[in-house]
Parts: C-alpha cells; structure tokens; sequence
C-alpha cells in the first residue's frame, strides 16, 4: 500500500471484533486472562494497550521501520532511546536541536555519566574528528528547530557504519510524508506527535521507530520499565491526525513556500532561514534527500527586540504560541520560549539570535496569513 493508503488503513483496522472504522479508544488499564498464565494478548496497558499497538503500526508502516513505540510526549519518546546507552558513553548531537533536547541532554543525562558533544553536522570530517572511542550514538535533526539547517541524512548513515555508531533522527518537522530516513540507512526515528503527526494541537505524544528485532525489543524493555507510554485517549487523537498528514502536509509546504517567498523580498526582513529557497545553504540536500520543505519559516526581523515586540503584538491571524504543525498558524520567539532552557552564550553561539522568530505556517487562506504578516511588519 501507498503512503496515503497506509496513512488510513495500517494497522488492525477495520477492527476484527464489530468491523469499527474508526480505531475503539480501549480505555483499560488492565485485560482479564482468558485462563491461568494466557492473556488474549494484553494484559496491561503501561506495557501494551490495542488502541496504541495501532497508532504504533501506523507510524512503524510510514516510516518504512521494523516496529514502533508511542510515548506521553515527544520528550519521553527521547528520554527512553537515550536509555539504550549507559554511563561513560558518548553522543555527538547537532548543536541546534530542540532546547528541550539540549536540556535533557545537558542538564539531565550528563548527570547520570553520559558524554555529549554538540556539532553543526554539515561536514564529514568535523563529525569524524569528534569521534572518540566511547562514542555511541549520532544524534540528528533536520530540519532543525528553529533555523531549519538540514542534515545529509545518507552522509550521517554512512560515518555511523564506519564507525559503528547508533543513529537517531528527530523526525518531527520533515514528518515520514516528506523525509524516510531509514531508508537512508538511519537506525532510530523520534517524533513530537505533538507536531504535524497529529496536527490539531490538542495532544502531546511522542513516537520511537526502530529498524532491528534488538532495538524493538530493547525499546519494548525501556518504555515498559520506564512507564512513558502514551494514554489510549492521546494514541486515537494522534491516529485520527495522521489519516490526513498528507492532505495537510502539502498544504502545509505550498503555504510555508509562499510566506518565505514573501518575506524574503520584504525590506523588515534581515535574514530567511526556510529550506525551499535556493539561498538556504541546506536547499540542494533538501531537494536531494526530501519530498517538501515542510511548514515552518523562520526569520530574522530587523531593528532588535522592539521591533521583534512589535511584530508579535501585532499578529491577528497567526497566534503567538509555542510549538508548531497544526493546522491553525502559529508565531513564538525561540530566544524567550521554545529555546529559553538553552543557555544564552550556546544560542548565540549556533546563532538563535534575539531577532529570530519562527513561524509554523498553517493551512489558511495563505493570502490572509500573508497580509498578516504585511500588517504586522509596516512601519508604526
Ligand atoms: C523537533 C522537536 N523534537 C522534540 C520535541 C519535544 O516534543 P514534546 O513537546 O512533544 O515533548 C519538540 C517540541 O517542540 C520538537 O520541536
């Protein structure tokens, strides 16, 4: 089956009891034994639940992976892959991920003996000269929040089988629809479901995809002992979503391509970060390695902090809000929100300026979004 047949169909559905269309939410905490020692295949949601098994079928099947796993939130989808590493061991990560995943990394992990060292990971030979011998694990995002830079996911794929390190990428922008990085040879996919997964902004989940039966069933082990899983209610919100990613996804990318054309020729502008124009430096791996650019455009405005005030108390249509990939236009400041838990001098440092803001394009009428926007950056 196509991705958008699989986006619809995957996983047990109609399901085999009354042939239901739409997933049952089994909200259970507990499966009675049919006889002593013999389930009927679950017998208690932290470890297993049949709407989850699902919604993890669905995105394993997008993501053209060996089996998936769903979690509260995108942070405990990470939390539980970093647990597949232990003490002494080394992680080489982009230098510009999410903050939440700066934080976890820096102020949580590197607590419990873990190593991290963070790159831009455009070249080969910086990523192999930060190689050591305890280093376990490459650790990417692309397009990376908030400046879009983009990652050669085959080039990653390759340095980590020479070195025979463990990749994992942070697929929640691109989404499955427009990036399919195993078969780039990337062994982990994590998602914010939170995001474009989902697409209403009204859960947050997180998913893991695996490419091996040892880390299916090490994942398995993790998100069972650690309890991270996804609620039942969370998992159908999130499968009621994913039947229309595609739909969304391209509507999404023609609306983001059209603001960042607008915004570029604008003269408030100072600088564009957004992967579908030719002057992004990532634009040619971009149109190598993926479908669409994805909906989120970032930009520098001109004139510091006031002007930054200005233009987000000026919004009407667009909301000034954190996270991004629903279907409503959204408007937030990394510096002061998504990328606060990152310290100033490492912002500056990977160049999240305070001018930065990021937008996640929704699905309007783009005309509205782009007067919007003329309106909110017009001179006062
Ligand atoms: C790229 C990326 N990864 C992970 C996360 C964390 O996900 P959650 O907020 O669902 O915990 C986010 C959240 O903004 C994100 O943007």
């Amino acid at each position: 089956m196509r991705f958008e047949t699989l986006a619809i169909h995957a996983g047990e559905r109609p399901e085999a009891r009354f042939g239901a269309i739409s997933v049952p939410i089994y909200l259970t905490s507990t499966f009675a034994f049919e006889d002593v020692g013999k389930t009927r295949g679950y017998d208690y949601s932290r470890t297993a639940n049949p709407t989850r098994k699902v919604l993890e079928d669905t995105i394993a099947q997008l993501e053209g992976g060996k089996a998936g796993f769903v979690f509260a939130t995108g942070m405990a989808a990470e939390a539980t892959v970093i647990h597949l590493l232990k003490a002494g061991d080394h992680i080489i990560s982009g230098d510009d991920v999410y903050g939440g995943t700066y934080r976890l990394f820096q102020n949580v992990m590197r607590d419990f003996g873990l190593e991290f060292t963070f790159l831009r990971m455009d070249k080969r030979e910086r990523i192999e000269d930060a190689i050591k011998p305890n280093t376990r694990m490459l650790w990417l995002e692309t397009p990376s929040n908030p400046l879009l830079n983009i990652v050669d996911v085959e080039m990653m794929a390759d340095i980590a089988k020479k070195h025979n390190l463990l990749t994992v990428i942070d697929n929640t922008f691109a989404t499955p629809y427009f990036l399919r990085p195993i078969e780039y040879g990337i062994d982990l996919v994590v998602h914010s479901t939170t995001k474009y997964l989902n697409g209403h902004c009204d859960v947050v989940g997180g998913a893991v995809v695996t490419t091996t039966d040892e880390l299916t069933e090490r994942v398995q082990f993790l998100l069972n002992a650690m309890g991270t899983c996804a609620s039942p209610f969370d998992c159908w919100l999130v499968l009621r979503g994913i039947e229309t990613l595609p739909v969304r996804m391209k509507q999404h990318d023609e609306n983001a391509m059209a603001v960042a054309s607008y915004l570029k020729e604008h003269p408030a502008v100072k600088r564009m970060f957004y992967p579908g124009l030719k002057s992004h430096p990532g634009y040619e791996i971009a149109r190598r390695q993926m479908k669409g650019f994805g909906g989120v455009v970032s930009f520098e405005i001109k004139g510091g902090i006031e002007k930054v005030n200005t233009f987000l108390k000026r919004i009407k249509v667009f909301s000034l809000a954190e996270s991004l990939g629903g279907v409503a236009s959204l408007a937030e400041h990394p510096a002061t929100m998504s990328h606060a838990s990152m310290p100033e001098e490492h912002r500056e440092k990977v160049g999240i300026t305070d001018e930065l803001i990021r937008l996640s394009v929704g699905l309007e009428n783009v005309d509205d979004l782009i007067e919007d926007l003329r309106q909110a950056l017009e001179p006062s």
